[in-house]
């Protein structure tokens, strides 16, 4: 995936485009670039390497202009280079664009474009649509509005597309499928931002419209924007959304990362995500995307959750939360797994799609599927509005605000508080729990945040165990039954921001091959909470001494046995099991924030990576 902003208007568009590229880079982060029309000609700039370097070219140039767009890049086609960046210029040099997303099909498109007379200086697949819009320009010898309109239905793939033709030089035509595209809209008309998110553009407007997909809409300085389905060519009316994301939100707010800024924001996410609708006095959840399709859940044969990554960890743990509180079957898939393996699907299913960013490309395809089998599709995200909001029929949001490091945190722990909801709400109204138990683990939930915080003032410990073991080539995490999954997450930070490989077992798997692994030189990371499974863990846990492997627990307060046992001891606050993922995570979050710090390398965004994969 990658990031576009873009501005026409009355200010100098420079300073507004790379301020929104260094917000979006999240995105991508490979190579970045710039377009700046000055009144008479397009000027580009890019560069393979982040906006910092895009800036550092941009000192020795002076062009300005009040029109332009930047693009942040994850590659997909070609190499990370200077000639792969983005934007993409037409031969005729008069037509310049961003793209965020895949031109499946550009391969049969660049042939043909070839055969034409057209020259290619990159290998990827923007430069063949920007190609094919100006031929098609030329050919039919319409405008560029209906020529992106054209050369989009020859397009097989996903996009987010801004465009940008010298010959009408007070419009930006964009359009998606798949991709983002957020348009800020100025004060009369005087001035438009364009971007993936609205982040680049919240300091100067609060008005916004989002792209369906297969939209696109021209967008006319001091006019108007009209939008316009791109198969059907009918006119579409937007309602304008009133942003709640404040500048704040998006920025580090003193910390050195967003990482560690949204590992901290955790209990205030908690909290925001089960305000409202956990009324712990009353003995009541409150859902409305569960109330309104009751029958449905209590009559469901069993859920399907779909995910990837970090989302997929919690809809393992959400696995564990529904079988046990509710005594529903439940499945979880990975959704890429899914979408291709022909899966049985019936309309007495409810697939539940997890995902932070309600853009990953893998999960919404799952979806579609679920749908087309007849399946009811609800949705976990983060994201107001995203793609996967909007394809699911019902969802609960969860409310831990923007996450900006690539490696997910404060998603996660929100992501298992509304499953938890969930999970909670349907035992209650299946007969599964009864009404004191029921009370009892809201009472309990409301704990959680207060422990969280008291968790989070460990980290000079963490701080410390990190050091020990920061130069290890290999880690094993083991957990059992609801901090399996917790395992497999802290695996999962470790390797994605500092290059450690890392497995996540199940504790009793060990046993069936990894102990092979396991000597002096070996961190064991086992998270043996007093509930559950304890004294089979702490089996575990022997079996690992007696081959020299290294003890790192994660134990309840007030543990003596493995303390006696193990290297190295992080305590948790007590709590039910079913709730102890959203505490033993913390601990290995700040592990392996502490790890990758220590190792130099850049914890907010880690190579190869970006935050949503909107490609499959
Ligand atoms: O936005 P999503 O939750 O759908 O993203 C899914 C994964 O790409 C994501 O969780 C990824 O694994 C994170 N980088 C993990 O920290």
């Amino acid at each position: 995936m990658c990031g576009i902003t873009g501005y026409i208007g009355f200010r100098e568009a420079k300073p507004i485009i790379i301020k929104g590229l260094q917000r979006l880079e999240y995105r991508g982060y490979d190579s970045a670039g710039i377009f700046l029309f000055d009144g008479k000609k397009l000027n580009v700039s890019k560069t393979k390497g982040k906006v910092a370097d895009l800036e550092k070219i941009l000192e020795n140039k002076s062009t300005k202009g009040n029109i332009g767009f930047g693009h942040t890049r994850w590659a997909t086609h070609g190499v990370p280079n200077d000639i792969n960046s983005h934007p993409h210029t037409s031969q005729s040099g008069k037509i310049t664009i961003v793209h965020n997303g895949i031109i499946e099909n550009y391969d049969t498109l660049k042939k043909e474009l070839i055969s034409r007379g057209y020259v290619f200086q990159s290998d990827t697949d923007t430069e063949v649509l920007v190609n094919l819009i100006e031929e098609i320009k030329k050919k039919h010898n319409v405008k560029l509005g209906k020529a992106v309109q054209l050369a989009l239905t020859n397009v097989v793939g996903a996009y987010a597309i801004a465009v940008f033709d010298v010959e009408k030089p007070n419009e930006l035509v964009v359009a998606r499928l798949g991709s983002p595209i957020a348009i800020g809209i100025g004060k009369d008309n005087s001035e438009f931002f364009i971007a993936s998110d609205a982040s680049p553009f919240i300091e100067y407007t609060k008005n916004a419209i989002y792209l369906e997909d297969e939209e696109m809409a021209v967008i006319k300085l001091n006019r108007d924007i009209r939008i316009r389905k791109i198969k059907s060519d009918s006119l579409v009316k937007h309602d304008i959304q009133e942003l709640t994301l404040s500048l704040e939100q998006i920025e580090k707010g003193g910390y050195d990362h967003f990482m560690l800024k949204e590992i901290h924001e955790q209990p205030k996410a908690i909290i925001d995500t089960y305000r409202g609708r956990m009324l712990p006095d009353e003995g009541l959840i409150k859902m409305a995307g569960i109330d309104d399709n009751i029958d449905r859940f209590l009559n469901a044969k069993r859920i399907i959750i779909v995910a990837c990554g970090t989302s997929w960890h919690a809809g393992l743990v959400g696995e564990y939360l529904f079988e046990d509180l509710a005594r529903i079957p439940v499945e979880v898939e990975y959704a890429s797994e899914f979408r291709y393996r022909n899966p049985i699907i019936t309309e007495n299913d409810i697939v539940i799609a997890i995902s932070q960013s309600g853009e990953t490309a893998d999960t919404l395809a799952a979806i579609k599927l679920a749908k087309s089998k007849g399946a009811f599709v609800f949705g976990v995200c983060n994201v107001v509005g995203s793609s996967i909001a909007r394809e699911t029929d019902a969802g609960a949001y969860t409310h831990a605000g923007p996450e900006i490091g690539v490696a997910s945190t404060k998603a996660f722990t929100t992501q298992i508080t509304v499953l938890s909801l969930i999970a909670l709400k349907l035992g209650k109204e299946n007969g599964s729990l009864s009404t004191s138990d029921f009370r009892a683990y809201l009472h309990t939930m409301q704990l959680i945040p207060s422990k969280v915080e008291k968790l989070l003032k460990i980290d000079a410990q963490v701080k410390h165990i990190a050091s020990v073991y920061k130069d290890s080539k290999n880690c094993l995490y083991l957990g059992r039954g609801f901090n399996f999954p917790v395992a497999l997450e802290g695996a999962l930070k470790l390797k994605e921001i500092s290059y450690i490989h890392a497995e996540g077992y199940p504790a009793a798997e060990m046993k069936h091959g990894p102990i092979a692994l396991i000597d002096e030189n070996m961190p064991i990371f086992v998270i043996a909470t007093n509930k559950g499974h304890y004294e089979k863990v702490v089996s575990n846990i022997q079996e690992i001494k007696s081959r020299a492997g290294k003890i790192i627990a994660i134990v309840t307060e007030g543990d003596v046995t493995v303390k006696a046992i193990a290297d190295h001891v992080i305590e948790i606050p007590d709590t039910e099991e079913a709730f102890t993922p959203l505490l033993t995570t913390i601990p290995l979050q700040l592990l392996s924030y502490h790890i990758a710090l220590m190792l130099d390398k850049n914890v907010d965004q880690p190579r190869n990576l970006a935050k949503a994969v909107t490609v499959e």
